[in-house]
């Protein structure tokens, strides 16, 4: 039966960007007088990018808007819907979409539908989702569609604030893509609860409440994979009661990388309690002492957490760790963070290895969103090649960014702080420490309009 809808549909491109100066977490811990191996190890975390005052959400997605075009040779006008999902708030009314249409105005573009989705973290997800809708939908006209997602991630002094970051993604939605949606495929579970939030309009700093947004994170995880097992067990029942190894690769939501390997451990853990008898002696011998375990029981139960993260340590090497990478190096970019680590998966080994796999995603937004779908890479082994290679500039950029003393960090935060939504205002960040091709924060006049400029590209397009 042929389908009325495009086919293959997905990310055609996509584009990272993340802030060019780091503090590194070893001199945070020391600094913060938190013990050694706290922050790197406890969390998993080694290197945190930050943004100065010269950077804010328009200017990331400006950046990475302005990027992906230029890199892939998309014209303008070839954009028919653009969305953003961010929680980055600079203005209660005006959107983040509207300020990128800056960009489309010498193309005379301006049918361009889309806003911006804000939910913490699952806004990117949400963006990316009706990206992805409108291209199946009867308003498509055609065209190309655009998820953006970014966040400048910062916390107030204090244990969360090693869980910061910063960064930006944008993907190219269309038909005939590289990574195709799965269709049918997508787990979703939506609950009221106050995990992490920002109640003060006024700060950049969310309210935080740690333990509880962690049992918030696993909790989700639990109900999304066992809907995304069940709906996928109904559309492959060939291949049911295989649980993660239907998986080829699994890619989480990542505020600190020692969550997601837990979390590897907690799908394990989900596996083992749908499991048959003869399941268990197979695959999970020597656990039989959690047989009458339960989810809701276990969120912080140190027993379960360990067995079930020895147990799935073979499958964190093979189909996560490398997903890792930006999270490690940048930290939490909130709703790009599941995002980069798709780029880090991409650019973390030859491409041929990943044709025709497929990939597991788990997006976490508190308050709470969440969904779990997948994605199969096109069988197509040279477009998929091509695709990879045009993600050749992210080491290379990881590479070469600034590191930061803790102190100057700390002042810099602070500078962040006490003019947030200042007006008139003259950022004071360094313009020189950003990296080609960056849009920057010029001014904010008395009646909060801001204006950016852009440090110079380098003309063969790679910035
Ligand atoms: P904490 O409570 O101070 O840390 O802050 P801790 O005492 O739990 O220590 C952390 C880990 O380090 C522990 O590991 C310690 O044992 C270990 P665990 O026992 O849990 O495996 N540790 C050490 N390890 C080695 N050497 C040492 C050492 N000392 C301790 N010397 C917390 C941690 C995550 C609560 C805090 O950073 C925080 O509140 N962060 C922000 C909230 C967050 O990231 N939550 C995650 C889930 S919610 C989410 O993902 C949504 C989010 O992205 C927002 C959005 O959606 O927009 C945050």
């Amino acid at each position: 039966m042929s389908s009325r809808w495009p086919e293959n549909v997905g990310i055609r491109a996509i584009e990272v960007l993340f802030p060019a100066q780091y503090v590194d977490q070893a001199e945070l811990e020391q600094f913060d007088g938190a013990s050694a191996g706290k922050y790197t190890i406890g969390l998993g975390q080694a290197k945190m990018g930050f943004c100065s005052d010269r950077e804010d959400v328009n200017s990331l997605c400006l950046t990475v808007v302005s990027r992906l075009l230029e890199r892939h040779h998309i014209k303008h006008t070839e954009i028919g819907r653009l969305e953003v999902g961010t929680e980055t708030i600079v203005d209660k009314s005006k959107s983040v979409k509207s300020v990128l249409m800056q960009l489309f105005a010498e193309s005379g573009n301006t049918d361009i539908e889309g806003i911006d989705t804000t939910n913490a973290c699952y806004g990117g997800t949400a963006a990316l989702f009706n990206a992805l809708n409108w291209i199946e939908s009867s308003s498509w006209d055609g065209r190309y569609a655009l998820a953006v997602c970014a966040d400048i991630a910062v916390y107030a002094k204090g244990a969360a604030r090693p869980t910061g970051g910063a960064g930006a993604i944008a993907m190219l939605v269309g038909p005939q893509a590289a990574l195709i949606f799965e269709r049918g495929l997508r787990a979703t579970h939506m609950e009221h609860a106050y995990d992490f939030y920002k109640p003060d309009l006024s700060s950049e700093y969310p309210t935080v409440d740690g333990k509880l947004s962690i049992q918030c994170y696993l909790s989700a995880l639990d109900i999304c994979y066992r809907l995304y097992r069940k709906k996928f067990e109904k559309q492959h029942p060939e291949q049911s009661q295989r649980g993660l190894q239907n998986f080829d690769a699994i890619l989480f939501h990542t505020p600190f990388c020692k969550l997601v390997q837990k979390s590897v451990g907690r799908l394990s853990f989900n596996d083992f309690l749908l499991s048959s008898e003869q399941q268990r002696l197979e695959h999970f011998a020597g656990l039989e002492r959690f047989n009458s375990a339960t989810l809701e029981s276990t969120y912080f139960d140190r027993d379960v957490e360990k067995a079930f993260l020895a147990q799935s340590a073979e499958v964190f090497a093979s189909k996560t760790k490398k997903s890792l990478l930006l999270a490690n190096q940048v930290g939490n970019m909130y709703t790009p963070s599941v995002y980069s680590g798709l780029v880090s998966l991409l650019i973390g080994g030859p491409a041929a290895d990943l044709v025709g796999k497929r990939i597991g995603v788990f997006s976490y937004g508190s308050g709470l969103a969440a969904s779990m779908y997948s994605i199969k890479v096109t069988q197509d082994v040279t477009a998929f090649e091509k695709f990879v290679a045009k993600l050749d500039y992210v080491l290379p950029l990881l590479n070469a960014r600034e590191k930061i003393a803790p102190e100057q960090f700390s002042a810099l935060m602070e500078v962040r702080e006490r003019n947030n939504h200042a007006a008139p205002y003259t950022p004071t960040g360094s313009i020189s420490a950003l990296s080609p091709g960056t849009y920057y924060l010029k001014d904010v006049d008395a009646l909060h309009r801001r204006s950016y400029d852009r440090t110079p590209t380098i003309t063969n397009g790679v910035h």
